[in-house]
């Protein structure tokens, strides 16, 4: 029996000992470290498992129903099960899953892309975000002939070694704020990737022009996460992206934007909302439709750098997935729908959301708000100013509280991530905004308990 929203019981079936959830998570725990791949969906005492979707709700396997404000992690921005993406998807799955040749879904998908993104003049697929930025590094290196990358500090960009840096740092190790520290963010990771990392502070244009005048010219790619939620979805501060464009040419390094996520914030992604201008940009999510799926894209010089043909092509890349017809095929439709229109209406939804919960956490005297832009939001635990990583508190207090919220949202109703990142999609409206803001009031309440 499946529980709509409307009756707001508190959905807690999954704790119990012997619900269908606890029984997946024992078996799986067995057979799976942790019970899933899905690590960075992980809370206590054990996840929530899907069973199924339609349209912003999704269903666990003990049949309760909640508004999904997580999309697979910012992924389906039409929710789950559309129509016309699933309808894309069949019409390509009876014309074959997936080949050793090239096929038209491809070429469609790099033309839509280019045709929305101005920067991007070439584009080359990878099967997921962390493959792109993998590549992105790869072909900047290549090209400039250097070894080392710059990001900031905070800024997620995938597993690959050198992005995982200064992603999760504490004050017990971040070093000063003008020139953070190199900080390992997993276990694995060669001790020599440190030594080719700077790591720049956000927002802080003093801090990173003194850094690159140190670094500069050993740097291939300074990475930009535009809206890093790690970081609160701090905005950049005005004409910030455009001096990295500036800082960057002056010092021969290739800047790449990383809009796995943030490419859901308007037609032309965030490039086109907050300016800057790219030498390279990385794709994943929302252009795969909710298929596996990530890209690489920007100028043709450097692009080129995979073409062994041309003169100085020289990067090797693989992938037996890359540039199937399936995520293509999810990706053509989905961008299909997302007009103007589409992002203004998520945008509008976006801020009534934010400005409801704030509104909440204000009346109930909680030290929390909601950030974001568009139809990305986030939970940060402060009612502090933001301006980088290190406003978005780490201690064990804030934590706690996070991860407790979080619980209370899921009995509630709501579906965000453990780090309180959240998402809209198309198939949401006033209602469910109006749903969504009722789970935050019965979540703050609960608190209160
Ligand atoms: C900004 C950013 N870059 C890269 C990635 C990695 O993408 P994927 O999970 O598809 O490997 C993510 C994933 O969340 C991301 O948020």
């Amino acid at each position: 029996m499946s529980t709509r929203l409307n009756e707001p019981r508190t959905l807690t079936r999954y704790l119990d000992p012997d619900s269908a959830t606890a029984r997946l998570h024992a078996q799986a725990s067995e057979l799976i470290p942790r019970g899933t791949s899905r690590l960075h969906y992980l809370f206590a005492p054990y996840p929530i498992y899907a069973s199924h979707g339609a349209g912003c709700r999704l269903t666990d396997v003990d049949g309760d129903e909640r508004i999904d404000c997580l999309n697979n992690m910012t992924a389906l921005i039409h929710g789950h099960c559309d129509a016309d993406v699933n309808a894309a998807v069949i019409a390509q799955l009876e014309r074959g899953m997936s080949f050793s040749e090239p096929s038209p879904p491809e070429v469609a998908l790099a033309s839509a892309i280019i045709d929305r993104v101005p920067s991007i003049e070439r584009i080359h697929f990878r099967s997921s975000g962390t493959e792109a930025v993998m590549m992105a590094i790869k072909l900047a290196r290549a090209f400039t002939g250097r070894r080392a990358i710059a990001k900031f500090e905070g800024a997620y960009h995938g597993y690959y070694d050198y992005v995982q840096m200064g992603v999760g740092s504490t004050p017990a190790d971040w070093g000063p704020s003008d020139a953070p520290r190199t900080v390992p963010s997993s276990g694995g990771i060669s001790t020599t990737v440190p030594g080719e990392v700077v790591v720049l502070p956000f927002n802080d244009p003093h801090g990173v022009e003194r850094l690159l005048e140190q670094h500069g010219h050993e740097i291939a790619a300074l990475l930009v996460e535009p809206l890093s939620n790690r970081s609160g979805m701090v905005l950049p501060a005005s004409g910030f992206y455009d001096f990295l464009r500036d800082v960057t040419r002056r010092h021969g390094i290739v800047l790449v934007f990383d809009e796995v996520i943030a490419f859901r914030v308007g037609p032309d992604g965030a490039q086109g909302r907050y300016g800057g201008l790219p030498d390279l940009t990385t794709f994943g999510k929302i252009i795969g439709g909710g298929i596996p799926i990530g890209a690489v894209g920007g100028r043709a010089e450097i692009l080129e750098m995979l073409d062994a043909s041309a003169k100085g092509g020289k990067v090797i890349s693989g992938g037996t997935y890359s540039g199937n017809p399936l995520s293509a095929s999810a990706g053509i439709a989905t961008l299909a729908k997302l007009t103007p229109e589409a992002f203004a209406r998520l945008e509008h939804l976006g801020d009534r959301l934010r400005s409801g919960v704030n509104a909440i956490f204000a009346r109930a005297g909680v030290r929390a708000r909601a950030t974001g832009d568009a139809s990305l939001f986030q939970i940060v635990p402060t009612d502090r100013p933001i301006e980088n990583y290190r406003s978005v508190p780490t201690d064990a207090a804030s934590n706690d509280w996070l991860a407790r919220f979080h619980r209370e949202l899921i009995a509630s109703g709501v579906i965000v991530s453990q780090r309180g990142l959240g998402c809209l999609s198309t198939p949401m409206d006033e209602t469910t905004i109006e749903e969504c803001l009722g789970a935050f009031e019965r979540a703050c309440a609960r608190m209160r308990d």
